[in-house]
C-alpha cells in the first residue's frame, strides 16, 4: 500500500482549488491503449501517417477508419477508480477542475463537471468546409460523411501541427494559475503546449502532485511524485484525506 505524505493531506485541508491534469495513462486501466511507453499506439502507428491534418486529406476513409476504432474501444469502456474518485473530489473541495489531453469523455462520464479538453473530444465533429458541427453518430454507408455544403466531416481531435482550441486552453491556464494544488496524472508530459500548464502552475506556487507508474520528464519538479497506478493512488489519497476528517 502506497504511503501518503502527511503534509500533502495536510495542504489538501489548506486548499479550496484542486486542478487535475490529465493523460492517457489514466484511462489505461479502463482499457484504452496509452500513445508512448511498451504497448504505445505510437509504438505501431506513425503519428504523421494519421493523426493530421494532410494524412486525412489525402486519405479520409483509413483516417476514419482509425478513428472509429478508437471510438468502438471508448464506448467499450468504463470510467475507472481514477476518474471516479476525482468526480468524488468535487464533493469536498470547492474548485475541482479536471484539464485533460484525452478525448475519451471518460472524466465528463465519470461526473466531473468541470473540464477543459485540451486536445478535443472524439464524441464531437465538424465540417472541415462551413465548420458546422455533428454530434450524433455518423453514417458511414456512403463512406466518409460529408456536410450538406460537400465538405468533408472530421473528427473534433487536435492533430500534430494544429492549434489546441483556444478556450479550452486558456480555460486550463486559469485553472492552473488559480489552483492550490496541481495533480498531473498519467501523462508523460512531452506534448506542448499542453505540458507548459504544469509549469504555469508551478510558477503560480501551486503545489504539483505526479501520479505516474514511473518517472516522467516533470518528476524532477514535481513536489511530490507517487509511482503507480493513478486508480489505486487516488482513491488512496481522498480514503486518507476523509479519514483526517472524522478524527
Ligand atoms: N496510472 C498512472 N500513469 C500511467 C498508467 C496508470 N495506470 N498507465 C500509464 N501511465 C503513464 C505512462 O507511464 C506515461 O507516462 O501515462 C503516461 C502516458 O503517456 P502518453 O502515452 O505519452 O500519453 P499523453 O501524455 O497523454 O500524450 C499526450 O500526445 O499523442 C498525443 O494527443 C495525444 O493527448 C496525447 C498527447
Amino acid at each position: 500500500m502506497i504511503q501518503i505524505d502527511k503534509s500533502l493531506i495536510d495542504a489538501l485541508r489548506e486548499s479550496e482549488s484542486i486542478v487535475f491534469f490529465t493523460g492517457a495513462g489514466i484511462s489505461s486501466e479502463s482499457g484504452i491503449p496509452t500513445f508512448r511507453g511498451k504497448d504505445g499506439i505510437w509504438n505501431k502507428i506513425r503519428p504523421e501517417e494519421l493523426a493530421n491534418f494532410n494524412a486525412f486529406i489525402r486519405n479520409p476513409e483509413m483516417v476514419w477508419e482509425w478513428y472509429n476504432h478508437r471510438k468502438k474501444i471508448i464506448h467499450e469502456a468504463q470510467p475507472n477508480a481514477a476518474h471516479l474518485t476525482i468526480a468524488e473530489m468535487q464533493n469536498h473541495f470547492k474548485n475541482v477542475t479536471v484539464v485533460t489531453q484525452n478525448i475519451d469523455n471518460l472524466h465528463r462520464r465519470a461526473g466531473s463537471k468541470t473540464i477543459f479538453e485540451l486536445h478535443g473530444n472524439i464524441e464531437r465533429n465538424f465540417c472541415i468546409n462551413c465548420k458546422k458541427f455533428f454530434n450524433e453518430e455518423l453514417n458511414f454507408s456512403a463512406g466518409v460523411p460529408k456536410c450538406e455544403c460537400g465538405g468533408l466531416i472530421r473528427p473534433d481531435v487536435v492533430w500534430f501541427g494544429e492549434y489546441l482550441p483556444e478556450d479550452q486552453f486558456l480555460g486550463g491556464e486559469k485553472a492552473a494559475i488559480s489552483s492550490d494544488i496541481f495533480f498531473v496524472v498519467g501523462t508523460s508530459a512531452v506534448v506542448y503546449p499542453a505540458a507548459g500548464l504544469v509549469y504555469t502552475a508551478k510558477q503560480s506556487n501551486s503545489i504539483i502532485i505526479e501520479i505516474n507508474i514511473e518517472e516522467t520528464a516533470l518528476s524532477s519538479m514535481a513536489d511530490y511524485s507517487y509511482f503507480g497506478k493513478a486508480g489505486e493512488i487516488l482513491p488512496t489519497i481522498l480514503e486518507e484525506y476523509r479519514s483526517g476528517l472524522k478524527s
